[in-house]
């Protein structure tokens, strides 16, 4: 296997590591003996998970079978599977051939994006792309649909009253936008879709059941913003597009993030609960929602008290397992009964420490890339953020706790890539482990945790072998989604191709 990366781009939940140097020297540890009981009594704990978040080979191969597996019950009928397995309706992939000025929004996450990409076709490919970022308002997260589609269309309208320069769109015609929207979507063509429920921490009402391309065409009227939503589409589906532009290989798209999903190009005679659509290539990209999965994972008392005080129980299994809303909370959970069961931090529990989400995915990655003897950044992240003291040893067993969450999670996300890929291969023999084929992955958490793509990228040589590791890539395609969603919308735009 090989892995490469590409461009720089803007998809990052996470800020830059922080050096020892830069935060300065913390206390040495103390007392020696009071270290020694620290690890002692935290000592069954640690085992214990340890234990409950092993990923030995024999649990990955089995649940990279299990995923194939529910793949195909997924494909085969609508809710066949804990997989929605949604048909995206995209069948045409972008050539190279697309000209024209589009528009891409991309909403998915606690950031907002807006972009505009003049294309020029085979010769010129990309000739200009511009783009917009905004953080969107912790509370429209949890307010009226119209709220929130209100506040996107407005900052579309005003970045679309700055188009100048490179970017020109032919006289009478209307602006078209591909629309990421990153949230399961139950799509009913192209260019429409109905949200099936909000991810992520998102709990806006009134949009679940309802078209959501609907909701931003309502929204844009109010702006009095004339354009046109011409494909839908989800961000791992952009980030297929937007990586086939440039490598016909490209076969799957992964996103590790904030949240996690995954698609691929599927045999359109492979999709049984399909079979009334005519598609013109034979092929369909699927979005598989693989946040949805559960069968076998490893789990541990935190992940279901986690899962337990969620917005959504039970839901999103794999997801709150990898990726990056979730690793820095079970973190904190595990170290709080440490801190409850032993003196790991002094006797006091601070409210820090008992307070949801506080230490965040940035800070346990931030926290496993500290070399300083004492482990000074480690101290440093503990005081600031979860407002606890901690000595050499107490620091050790913190690391160790987040290099055991973030290693479950990057070896499962890898079984889950290499379950694709064999699914993918059981159905046309020698096509995906034969030659060449690209895993496209882009998300804050495979680009900035480095221990975490390591694990990743090991379990998949493991679970491939040697041999045919060496024809799977997995590409860094950063940002790729918002270029893809714009291509997207070129190839399904109302003025034809314009090759
Ligand atoms: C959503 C997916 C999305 C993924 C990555 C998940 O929470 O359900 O639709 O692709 O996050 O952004």
């Amino acid at each position: 296997m090989s892995v490469t990366v590409g461009s720089p781009g803007v998809r990052s939940i996470y800020g830059s590591a922080i050096s020892a140097k830069a935060l300065g020297s913390f206390s040495r540890p103390r007392v020696i003996m009071a270290v020694q009981s620290n690890v002692i009594s935290v000592a069954p704990i640690l085992t214990k998970l340890k234990e409950d978040c092993a990923t030995p080979l024999p649990v990955l191969r089995h649940l990279a079978a299990a995923m194939a597996s529910v793949m195909r019950a997924g494909l085969a009928v609508d809710g066949g599977s804990d997989l929605p397995m949604i048909p995206s309706y995209v069948d045409a992939l972008p050539t190279g051939n697309e000209k024209g000025l589009f528009y891409a929004l991309d909403l998915g996450g606690t950031n907002f994006r807006v972009l505009r990409v003049q294309l020029g076709g085979k010769e010129e490919r990309v000739i200009a792309t511009e783009f917009e970022q905004v953080s969107i308002p912790p509370e429209l997260m949890f307010g009226t649909s119209e709220e929130l589609f209100d506040f996107i269309a407005s900052v579309l309208a005003k970045f679309a009253e700055k188009e100048g320069g490179e970017f020109n769109l032919p006289d009478c015609q209307t602006r078209e936008i591909g629309f990421t929207f990153s949230f399961p979507v139950k799509q009913t063509s192209v260019d429409s879709g109905i949200l099936i429920k909000w991810t992520k921490g998102f709990a806006v009402s009134g949009t679940a059941g309802k078209d959501v391309v609907a909701c931003l065409n309502e929204a844009m009227q109010r702006q009095g913003l004339n354009m046109r939503v011409s494909a839908l589409v989800n961000d791992t589906v952009g980030t297929l597009a937007g990586a086939r532009y440039w490598d016909d290989d490209v076969m799957v798209a992964v996103i590790l993030g904030t949240g996690t999903n995954a698609c691929y190009v599927e045999r359109k005679d492979a999709i049984p609960k399909l079979q009334s659509h005519n598609s013109t290539s034979g092929g369909m990209i699927i979005n598989t929602e693989w946040g949805a999965f559960s069968n076998g994972l490893p789990l541990t008392e935190f992940d279901r008290e986690m899962d337990a005080d969620s917005i959504n129980p039970g839901e999103q299994i794999f997801e709150k397992t990898i990726s990056g809303m979730y690793l820095g909370e079970i973190v904190r959970r595990v170290l709080l009964k440490m801190a409850r069961a032993s003196e790991l931090f002094g006797d006091s529990i601070s409210e820090k420490l008992l307070t949801p989400f506080m230490l965040r995915t940035p800070d346990i990655c931030a926290m496993q890339q500290d070399t300083s003897e004492d482990l000074e950044v480690v101290g440093t992240i503990l005081l600031d953020v979860v407002g606890v003291s901690s000595n050499a040893s107490a620091r050790q067993i913190v690391v160790e706790v987040c290099d055991t969450i973030a290693k479950r999670g990057g070896r499962l996300a890898g079984a889950g890539i290499v379950g694709i890929l064999e699914k993918m291969e059981e159905d046309s023999e020698g096509l995906i482990f034969g030659k060449r084929t690209v895993v496209a992955m882009d998300g804050g958490l495979y680009e900035h945790y480095p221990q975490y793509r390591t694990y990743l990228q090991e379990a998949v040589q493991e679970l491939l072998g040697p041999q045919t590791s060496t024809n799977i890539v997995i590409e860094h395609t950063k940002d790729g989604s918002g270029i893809g969603a714009a291509l997207l919308a070129a190839a399904n735009s109302k003025y034809g191709h314009h090759f």
